[in-house]
């Protein structure tokens, strides 16, 4: 297995391409299951969850084709051969799931894995079940698999999601294009995936008002079209490289870039000492010389902080002048990179959803463990302004969402390689 070494010490200075949202592609993909002409996705990122996806829906019949070097798909759906998603595949990547509503709308019918247990959480369906269910879907749990009959088509309606879930969110206003009458979602999430999303759906041909708000109406159409869509940039991962600098001092621009993507995200890097600037290209983010400052962080849905920069801000807070409580309210169990932290010198102690860190001067290098996407790379953050040698292990979380983390990182100056294992 690989693993990444990074020796820390290094300002950073350069630029670093941010590239399209993982997150945004995993939900564009399966919108291609809702009309049986192609769609094309450009600015696609390369990373093994797409190469999943691509997977699952070739599984159905998808015909699926690469160019440029993976940055533009082609979906076709005009022939599908299956409404199934098996577990082999749902189990490796919970966003799988995406695919029951655009089935479902589509063929009347879908048959789709339980993810199962996650390493951040339970993430149960009950949100998305019912939100189909009040479409008009009839829904049981066999064998393991949820097992969705919409007979006479799917009916518009109101729903009021309990929580305003990405996931559930994406399904439901997938599965409603197709549905006869007006569905109005509301306690809808906001994120801006979901609007990606909607753009691409309304070039398809869908009818939908209200994305980015907490109401999202969608008038049922007879069918949809095809599409050419560019990918939204990924927040998370311009997040994470705004974070580089904060720990390794020096200067990076993220091309691509935008403030409105992570409005408190770049609230709170400013309150710790940190400049974000908009420039034409991207954003410009420094460290002066010093430390940071503690600040407070809790998790929320968007525009609150996200969940999936939580990890990263630890690794931060870690060396940050004063203490720090980090809230986690989105997953139970998402502090696994805490103790990985420790390893390095960090002084965290964790109690229930909140963490505590007492930042210290230093980290010091070590051998860690990454224990899912966003954790693995919070230690390699970390190890950026540690004093010697860190050997992050089990990388292969790393890839299903950060592409060519070392080659970016390095081109800014950081001291960073990937040992190829068996
Ligand atoms: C998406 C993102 C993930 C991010 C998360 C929260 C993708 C592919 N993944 O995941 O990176 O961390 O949003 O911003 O876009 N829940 C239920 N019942 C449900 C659905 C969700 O209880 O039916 C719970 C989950 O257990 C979790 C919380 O709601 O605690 C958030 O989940 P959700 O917003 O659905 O996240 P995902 O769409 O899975």
């Amino acid at each position: 297995m690989d693993s990444i070494i990074v020796t820390g010490g290094a300002e950073l200075s350069g630029r670093i391409p941010i590239a399209g949202a993982k997150n945004a592609c995993l939900a564009l993909m399966p919108a291609t299951l809702l009309s049986d002409e192609p769609l094309t996705l450009m600015n696609a990122p390369r990373l093994s969850d797409i190469k999943t996806m691509t997977l699952l829906l070739q599984s159905l019949g998808v015909e699926v084709t690469a160019m440029q070097d993976g940055r533009v798909l082609t979906l076709s759906s005009h022939a599908l051969t299956s409404h199934r998603a098996d577990y082999d595949i749902v189990r490796k990547m919970r966003a799988s799931n995406l695919v029951l509503g655009p089935l479902l709308a589509r063929a009347g019918h879908a048959v789709v894995s339980l993810p199962g247990g996650c390493a951040i959480g339970a993430r149960p369906m009950d949100i998305h079940i019912a939100g189909l269910e009040a479409l008009g879907a009839e829904i049981e749990l066999r064998d393991g698999y949820l097992h969705a009959m919409a007979p006479g088509g799917l009916r518009g309606a109101v729903i009021e999601q309990r929580f305003a879930s990405v996931g559930a969110t994406e399904n439901v206003v997938m599965a409603a294009t197709l549905a006869k009458g007006t569905t109005v979602l509301k306690n809808a999430a906001r994120e801006p995936e979901i609007v990606d999303l909607v753009q691409c759906l309304r070039q398809m041909g869908a009818r939908i008002a209200g994305e980015g708000t907490d109401t999202i109406e969608i008038e049922g159409v007879d069918r949809l079209g095809g599409a050419t869509h560019r990918v939204v940039a990924d927040r998370i991962e311009l997040g994470t490289y705004m974070i580089a600098p904060a720990i390794a001092g020096g200067e990076v621009e993220l091309i691509g870039g935008r403030r409105e993507l992570l409005p408190s995200f770049c609230e709170k890097l400013e309150t710790a000492g940190v400049t974000v600037t908009q420039t034409n290209d991207g954003l410009r983010v420094a460290r002066a010389n010093g430390r940071v400052h503690a600040v407070d962080v809790k998790t929320e849905v968007y525009p609150g902080f996200p969940t999936d920069l939580q990890a990263q801000m630890m690794a931060l807070m870690c060396t940050a002048e004063g203490v720090s409580v980090l809230e986690e309210t989105i997953f139970e169990n998402r502090f696994m990179h805490a103790p990985e932290l420790m390893r390095m010198g960090a002084r965290i102690d964790v109690h229930g959803g909140h963490a505590t860190v007492t930042g210290v001067e230093r980290l010091r290098g070590a051998p860690v463990m990454a224990t899912d996407l966003r954790a693995s790379v919070s230690l390699i953050l970390a190890g950026l302004g540690a004093e010697g040698e860190t050997q992050v292990n089990r990388v292969y979380h790393l890839d299903r969402g950060y592409e060519r983390v070392e080659e970016k990182l390095s081109a800014c100056g950081a001291r960073i390689e990937r040992v190829r294992g068996e």
